[in-house]
């Protein structure tokens, strides 16, 4: 689904990604892993053609978005759904307006655009809270409405920024079901970035560990946990300290 091929990344001065060369798989539940600041999220807006990389190719079910205009970029926008770490979602909108907002442009019925905001919302188990402003809905909540308004144009990918950053241990683990769910039920490609250690080892099938902008490790939770890499080992242990440690 997606490829990066010595994909460099700078921004004021600063080489933020370093040759990054990556497979995506179809259908698979790709975690990325790093330090806050290893360029995690930099990646995810690469995939997404929000930006482009000074140099490499990057390959979206198989076209090179890395020199696409914006025109071109339209397509691949509707193909790859993104969960913001904020959720993003527009205050003064109400629920069913955010999850609608792939369409606003499309000449499609009030009531269509109700069935198909519905379903995306039933999707991520939600139900009687399209006329809810943001505002009134927990962290948990406005996470699921972020992750409906990304399905509801049936991408075939969905990217996920820390998915369950800030959120309790409960409604994590209820985020990252649902993650997994929805990778089976909509047969999508799931990239998933994370610092949580244990969230990410539970539904990962493949991992990747990013350090300083370069790709140190990838593959299963079980290979990156027999790692002999000093660097993988001391992330795994929490011998790094940051944020408080893994
Ligand atoms: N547009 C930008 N301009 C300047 N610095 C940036 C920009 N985007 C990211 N960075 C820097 O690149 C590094 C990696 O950022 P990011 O990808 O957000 O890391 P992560 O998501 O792993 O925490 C950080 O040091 C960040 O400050
Ligand atoms: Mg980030």
């Amino acid at each position: 689904m997606f490829v990066l091929k010595d994909v460099c990344f700078s921004a004021d001065g600063n080489q933020i990604l370093k040759q990054i060369t990556l497979s995506i798989n179809h259908g698979e539940i790709f975690v990325i892993m790093g330090l806050s600041g290893a360029g995690k999220s930099t990646i995810l807006r690469l995939l997404n053609g929000l930006i482009r990389p000074d140099s490499g190719l990057i390959l979206v079910d198989g076209t090179d978005i890395s020199k696409a205009t914006e025109k071109e970029l339209g397509p691949i926008r509707r193909k790859v759904g993104m969960v913001f770490q904020s959720s993003a979602l527009f205050d003064s909108l109400t629920v069913a307006e955010n999850v609608g907002f792939a369409w606003r442009n499309d000449r499609i019925s009030k009531s269509e655009l109700a069935q198909k905001v519905k379903e995306a919302l039933a999707l991520v188990r939600l139900a009687d809270v399209e006329s809810k402003m943001p505002a009134e809905l927990s962290g948990g909540m406005k996470k699921r409405v972020g992750l409906a308004r990304a399905i509801a144009m049936q991408p075939q990918a969905i990217l996920y920024d820390e998915p369950t950053s800030g959120l309790d241990p409960m409604t994590s683990n209820t985020i990252l079901s649902l993650i997994r769910d929805l990778n089976e039920r909509l047969q999508v490609t799931s990239v998933v970035v994370t610092h949580d250690l244990e969230g990410a080892f539970k539904i990962a099938d493949r991992v990747a560990l990013l350090h300083e902008g370069e790709i140190i490790f990838v593959g299963t939770a079980a290979e990156m946990e027999q790692a002999q890499i000093p660097l993988v080992k001391s992330f795994l242990t929490g011998g790094q300290g940051e944020q408080g440690g893994y």
